[in-house]
């Protein structure tokens, strides 16, 4: 059985007042919360087992790696990867997309050659391909989402042509919490040899994800969504892909030897992660990654799918409350705008003053905006922590609003 209280009493912070009312922290899908193990497991890098990884053979060093090394397992494990070295560190999910941009994109890609991305991608998975096409002439092509915000795996497809080289599509919209069908697209668009790109950014946190039956090339997790520090994260970079791409950042750890005229570079993983890496943040997703295993990814999406039904039956009864994404393959994201009430900023401003947190603006997502008509929407986004009381709160609170505003 998933208890919920017994989750929230892992996250230290749910227990704080804002504005003197008990936190209601519904901005999950900006940044989720820390459980105690992360926060421990950062403490104990820095106060007992700091060093430097991959550099010195002193006994701190030793530690620091092996502790830092072994996250890659866990991350290898979470997604199914085959091999660890398909496990690429970095700061996030922008970083790992802007480094397949140029290091897999820059070589692979000419004039003329397409590129797939649906209209509900992040600015993330949007702004690197329009690097590709202001530098390098790549042709960006938009699938739209259906009036309930679905996405369907079929209207990708259609938008194949010999000219495809890529398609690049997020897993679940972190604005509409529409859930997409990747794996049917990636199994088609392999037997096409089109590479494809999964922003996981949203579905790891959500539900159990697995790169190798999915089938893509490219998958992107962010930690501090997973409820790991900020600035951690990962790419998997699938095997033969990586034979295909070029190094991204130059400097120490992805080079084997550097001469005066010439450089060669370090195997995979460690040719794509140059510099000091953010050890003690990428030791802290290890932490988050074994928590939520020890939970189950399983149980926590079932939580939130009871979260989602019941805020849906309860919003929905608002004919005032637009709710953007209605599709049957939604996760626990709601985004919605109040029937004449102005900016979301507003009605940001007044749940904050009983003390709920949501995110209000164009969600980096401003393609989805200009699609759904809108400029900006308000979105609360649930997490493993939250409780049907929490969406009670929620619901009364834009009544208020409504009543105030419009
Ligand atoms: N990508 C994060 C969001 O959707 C920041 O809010």
């Amino acid at each position: 059985m998933y208890d919920v209280n017994e989750i929230r009493k892992d996250f230290p912070i749910l227990s704080r007042t804002v504005n003197n009312k008990p936190l209601v922290y519904l901005d999950n899908g900006a940044s989720a919360q820390k459980p105690q193990v992360v926060i421990d497991a950062v403490t104990k890098a820095y106060s007992e087992e700091y060093s430097n990884v991959h550099r010195g053979l002193h006994t701190l060093s030793n530690i620091a790696t092996d502790n830092y090394e072994a996250v890659r397992a866990k991350i290898q494990n979470f997604l199914g990867a085959k091999h660890p070295e398909e496990i690429i560190f970095n700061s996030g999910t922008t970083e790992g997309i802007n480094m397949i941009s140029y290091s897999w994109g820059v070589p692979n890609l000419q004039a003329g050659d397409e590129i797939i991305l649906s209209v509900m991608e992040h600015h993330a998975n949007i702004v690197p391909w329009h690097f590709l096409r202001e530098r390098q002439g790549v042709v960006i092509k938009w699938v739209e989402t259906d009036a309930d915000g679905g996405l369907n795996a079929q209207a990708v497809l259609d938008a194949i042509t010999p000219k495809t080289k890529l398609i690049a599509i997020t897993q679940m919209s972190n604005v509409l919490g529409t859930v997409v069908d990747v794996k049917t697209i990636c199994t088609v668009a392999r037997e096409k040899g089109i590479a494809t790109l999964v922003d996981g950014s949203q579905s790891s946190v959500h539900m159990p994800v697995n790169v190798q039956d999915i089938g893509c090339d490219f998958f992107a997790i962010t930690g501090h969504k997973l409820y790991g520090p900020s600035s951690s994260g990962a790419i998997y970079v699938r095997k033969d892909r990586a034979d295909e791409m070029r190094p991204f950042m130059g400097g120490g750890d992805m080079i084997k030897t550097v001469e005066r005229d010439c450089v060669s570079y370090n195997t995979i993983p460690h040719k794509f992660e140059a510099g000091t890496p953010g050890i003690v943040q990428m030791i802290g997703l290890g932490a988050a990654i074994d928590y939520l295993q020890e939970v189950g990814l399983d149980r926590i999406a079932a939580h939130e799918a009871s979260l989602r039904d019941y805020a849906m039956q309860k919003l929905s009864k608002h004919n005032w409350l637009n709710i953007q994404g209605r599709t049957a393959d939604k996760g626990a994201i709601f985004s919605f705008t109040i029937q004449g009430a102005g900016h979301p900023h507003d009605i940001s401003t007044i749940l904050d003053q009983r003390g709920i947190a949501v995110r209000a603006g164009h969600h980096c997502a401003q393609p989805l905006m200009q699609h759904l008509g809108i400029s900006a929407s308000a979105r609360a986004s649930f997490a493993m922590y939250n409780t049907t009381e929490e969406v009670d709160k929620l619901a009364d609170a834009l009544e208020f609003c409504y009543e105030l505003l419009s």
